[in-house]
């Protein structure tokens, strides 16, 4: 079932057809395809380009279609081109001329343009409600930690000491940035195409910004041709949801290590790990690794929108359908991912003895060392040179910082004294960087 019979006396190729057809993506927008037509008829009876007798039929239908569509009462025929397509057919079965005249000073370019942000809005809100969920759970988890002392590390070098809470922290901020991301690209696309018509605008008298608050938008698309060819908004978004994404997979990596036997700095709860069924011993993090592959899903749909857009002529262009199962597959895999996710931040145990060991034992500590000298008059490269020194001594003895004499400190530098002993405990490199002191030992 089509639209656009006239011009042709041949039936389309039933291959083309299909291939042509969006149905089976776009039947997802079915509520925002009613509600776009809902403000549009409303609209053209309120500007008297439809009679009121006829705008009433519409709408009244319109909503009785929704919720048959709710109820399962009706189902989408697959064989129609598209959801727009589909709804107009309804209508029109319904209640004759009144339905046909709903797509009057309209084209499925502007309608398509303004299902996809209607859609797109709910969508983001439904993600920007998940990353908030994740977002509590990451400040309740980094509180809970905020005296566990763990090593922190550059090049996955042990490098100084830091809290658990501390390093969780750091990820709270990169969600906080996406949500203000996701909120910001939302301000950009909350404006309504209806009234472009398939490019140039439309002869009747419509009142844009009618329809445009009818259904919630902030605004008008000023220029009509931009309105029906913009796909800005889901490359924005898909780019949006890439960095939670990227977030999402590095925090995924660091859990996969820290589940490890050669880190032991954390637990899975059973309910959110896997076993081998080969190896009766293992214990598998593939729910983080999973979130870890399906960044590369995301990163697809980002590079099929960019790819789909970059040489398109004005206005529209069929190839901009494609646009669909790209974005609607980001969000769906996000919203996945996010789901899964939080609840095994929210159940991870961390193993803080594990973390304090390791914390202890890599000289993580040596700029304090260097620090102390300076407070003691000495040049900080001079320092630098002295403790690195002093850390291969260490490394000869088997010793730690902690634990080397004196005498073979003052060998090193004649400015060290017993005050070094402080200045390289754990809890005091901590305290001197205002990251919060540590509790009582694990
Ligand atoms: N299914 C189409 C899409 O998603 C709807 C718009 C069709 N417009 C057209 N001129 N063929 O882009």
């Amino acid at each position: 079932m089509k639209l656009w019979t006239g011009r042709f006396s041949r039936e389309t190729d039933k291959t083309a057809g299909d291939f042509n057809s969006s149905i089976a993506t776009d039947s997802r927008m079915f509520r925002e395809d009613i509600d776009a037509s809902v403000a549009h008829a409303s609209m053209l009876a309120a500007c008297g380009i439809i009679t009121k007798e006829d705008g009433e039929a519409i709408t009244r239908e319109l909503k009785t279609l929704k919720a048959q569509f709710e109820s399962g009462e009706l189902a989408v025929d697959p064989d129609c081109e598209d959801i727009h397509t589909f709804i107009e057919a309804q209508l029109t079965e319904r209640l004759g001329d009144a339905g046909k005249r709903v797509h009057t000073a309209r084209s499925r370019n502007d309608q398509v343009a303004a299902d996809i942000r209607l859609y797109l809005k709910k969508e983001s809100a439904a993600v920007s409600e998940k990353l908030n969920a994740l977002i509590g759970v990451v400040d309740s988890r980094a509180a809970q930690y905020a005296g566990t002392v763990m090593p922190g590390y550059t090049h996955l070098q042990r490098a100084q000491p830091v809290t658990f809470g501390a390093h969780l922290s750091a990820y709270s901020q990169m969600f906080r940035r996406d949500s203000g991301r996701l909120a910001d690209a939302v301000k950009r696309m909350d404006f309504c195409p209806l009234g472009s018509g398939a490019l140039a605008g439309t002869t009747y008298p419509v009142d844009r910004e009618m329809t445009a608050a009818y259904l919630g938008f902030s605004g008008v698309v000023s220029n009509t041709l931009d309105a029906v060819s913009d796909r800005d908004f889901c490359m924005e978004l898909a780019a949006v949801l890439s960095i939670i994404m990227v977030h999402l997979s590095r925090f995924c990596e660091e859990i996969v290590l820290w589940c490890s036997w050669e880190f032991g700095f954390i637990e899975l709860d059973d309910a959110f790990a896997t076993g081998s069924s080969i190896m009766p011993q293992k214990k598998n993090p593939d729910i983080a690794e999973l979130v870890r592959g399906k960044t590369g899903r995301v990163f697809g749909d980002l590079t099929a929108l960019l790819t789909v857009m970059k040489g398109l002529p004005l206005a529209y262009n069929k190839d901009m359908q494609e646009d669909k199962d790209a974005i609607f597959d980001a969000f769906d895999t996000v919203k996945m991912c996010l789901d899964a996710f939080t609840p095994m931040l929210a159940t991870m145990k961390a193993r803080e003895k594990n973390m304090l060991a390791a914390a202890s034992g890599g000289f993580i500590n040596a700029t304090d060392c260097a620090d102390y000298l300076v407070s003691k008059g000495l040049p900080f490269r001079d320092a630098y040179k002295a403790t690195g020194e002093l850390v291969a001594v260490c490394i000869g003895l088997g010793l730690t910082l902690e634990t080397l004499p004196l005498e073979e400190y003052k060998k090193a530098c004649p400015l060290f004294d017993e005050g070094v002993y402080e200045a390289v405990k754990l809890e005091n490199c901590l305290k001197k960087r205002g990251l919060i002191p540590p509790r009582s030992k694990p």
